[in-house]
């Protein structure tokens, strides 16, 4: 459920990038989170929007997002933009973490644009450990990269700038991974093309941890048929057509799913299976999440089985 919280603050950090504190109006602590972690912004306008913390977990009374204003917005980030200011109030739901920082003996960080918000919280993370780091933070131009100051006194040499205006396009990534060493976990937020190009070039021994802002093409697809979904809580059974979403056929039925992307890449839909066999289509779950079948993102995903036993 979301709980109502009030904007301490907003400040302008970038071209097109306002910051927005976040705090409990009784001035009661937030729930705890860790670097990858999410909230979930319901705002007046009926859109729900993900926005990556990027605060300092040790400040309990604060949630701190920065966001990007899109030049093709939605709705979401304009409002934002254009109507959220200090003492505006709105239900936010989270944190939600789908990107945790994974334990490795070595990591590299990569942030392009506005995916710089959960990798901060990371390199504030790894500033504090014994493990080697570097991050590489790349965008068309420096006026447009927020945090470059609290980036530069975070990781002082092991940070790398790269402006696309000042070295005429993107960087070299194939030059940039190949000398990292097996074992090394690298973690990526930023536009597609930015992921895709770290996953072209990611060397054998090294694993990948993206976050994607969008789906980065239809979901997967698969045969489209039929099947139901026992809600276990209450015992209803839905049944789902072949055409429609899972999240769409409960509804039909008066059970409501929280939503946001509704492309399998924000997370907000994760629920439990207790039993049936999920086709998970999602760009959330990595692929031993997928083969636990432990959970799945019920606005893509769809079932092999004939019945699928939720945890609602
Ligand atoms: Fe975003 Fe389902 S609503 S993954």
């Amino acid at each position: 459920m979301p709980t109502t919280l009030r904007v301490h603050r907003t400040t302008w950090l970038a071209d097109r990038v306002t910051q927005v504190e976040l705090r409990d109006p009784t001035g009661a602590p937030l729930p705890a989170w860790e670097p990858g972690a999410h909230v979930s912004l319901h705002l007046p306008n009926g859109l729900v929007r993900e926005y990556s913390l990027c605060g300092d977990p040790a400040d309990t009374h604060t949630w701190t997002i920065a966001v990007l204003r899109e030049s093709a917005s939605r709705g979401g980030s304009a409002w934002v933009h254009e109507r959220l200011t200090a003492g505006s109030e709105l239900p936010v739901e989270g944190p939600r973490n789908t990107f945790e920082l994974l334990d490795a003996p070595e990591h590299l960080l990569i942030a392009g644009g506005i995916g710089v918000t959960p990798i901060l919280a990371m390199a504030r993370q790894l500033a504090t450990g014994p493990s080697p780091w570097s991050m590489l933070y790349c965008g068309r131009s420096r006026t447009g990269m927020a945090f470059l100051d609290v980036l530069s006194g975070l990781a002082d040499d092991r940070l790398e700038v790269h402006a696309d205006d000042e070295h005429g396009g993107p960087p070299d990534l194939a030059a940039k991974l190949s000398g990292l060493g097996p074992g090394t976990v690298v973690h990526c937020c930023g536009p597609e093309p930015l992921i895709r190009a770290v996953e072209a070039a990611l060397p054998h021994g090294v694993q990948l941890r993206v976050e994607r802002f969008r789906a980065p093409g239809p979901a997967a697809s698969g045969p489209a048929a039929g099947f139901d979904v026992v809600c276990a809580g209450s015992g209803t059974r839905v049944a789902v057509a072949a055409s429609e979403s899972i999240v769409d056929a409960l509804g039909r039925a008066g059970i409501a799913v929280p939503t946001s992307c509704r492309e399998g890449v924000c997370g907000t839909c994760e629920t439990k299976v207790l039993s049936g066999e999920p086709d998970h289509r999602d760009f959330v779950l990595d692929d031993d999440e997928k083969a636990s079948a432990g959970t799945m993102m019920l606005c893509v995903s769809r079932c092999r089985s004939a019945e699928l036993v939720l945890d609602l």
